[in-house]
């Protein structure tokens, strides 16, 4: 059977006739051609939420083009409002679910890609509605470029440790523990914030592709 593809909320609060123009207009000036694969260093995001890491992103990686994949309206109208008001110019929005990317941009590739704190889906019974299984994680190898690396964080210890076993049985894949504290970075999404101050514990890895 095929697997159902979202499961979230496309909308948290209602958007206002000025976020909805100020998206469109966003998509529309920053369409996401294939071209945009044969040049440049990529950086994906995927499952963005407010684009807190995102637009940090942008900011600190002037010279590469970063692409965020989420469907989620409230994050787009924060992102749009952002990029537009600072002229930002590196930064995409694809405001779908990740597997329409896939099918849609046969040659997309990336150097780095980033997934934080994904829906953990906690109950037993809904696992199989994770973005980060094995088929996700058999496409996301193939697509990286030479060097690539891919960073996974949750606070779902369950969550991480399906995601370790997996990539620890696709062999030579290094795995490094909490690279945020390697990345010396500050910024904190949403999910990040939230872990905090329920006082869990953040589980990192980054997956060496090469
Ligand atoms: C728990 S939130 C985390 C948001 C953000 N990364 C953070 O750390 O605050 C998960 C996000 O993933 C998005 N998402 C869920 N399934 C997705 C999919 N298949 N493709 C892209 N985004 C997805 C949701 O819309 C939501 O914004």
């Amino acid at each position: 059977m095929k697997k159902k593809l979202f499961f979230g909320r496309v909308k948290s609060r209602i958007l206002t006739n000025l976020q909805k123009k100020n998206s469109s207009l966003f998509l529309k000036t920053r369409k996401i051609k294939n071209s945009l694969f044969r040049k440049n260093k990529i950086i994906i995001e995927i499952g963005f939420g407010h684009g807190e890491h995102l637009v940090y992103l942008s900011k600190n990686f002037t010279k590469k083009t970063i692409i965020g994949i989420d469907p989620f309206q409230n994050g787009l109208a924060k992102v749009a409002k952002y990029c537009m008001g600072n002229n930002i110019k590196n930064l995409y929005v694809f405001p779908y679910v990740f597997e329409k990317f896939h099918k849609k941009y046969k040659n997309y590739n990336y150097d780095d890609l980033y997934i934080l704190f994904p829906d953990p889906w906690p109950k037993k019974r809904h696992h199989k509605r994770r973005l980060f299984d094995e088929d996700f994680l058999r496409l996301i190898l193939k697509k990286g470029r030479k060097n690539s690396k891919i960073f996974f964080k949750t606070d779902n210890y369950n969550y991480y440790e399906q995601v370790y076993n997996m990539v620890n049985e696709f062999k030579k894949k290094e795995l490094i523990k909490d690279f945020y504290q390697n990345l010396k970075t500050k910024i904190k999404t949403k999910y990040h914030q939230k872990a905090i101050k329920n006082g869990s514990k953040i589980y990192s890895l980054k997956i060496k592709n090469n």
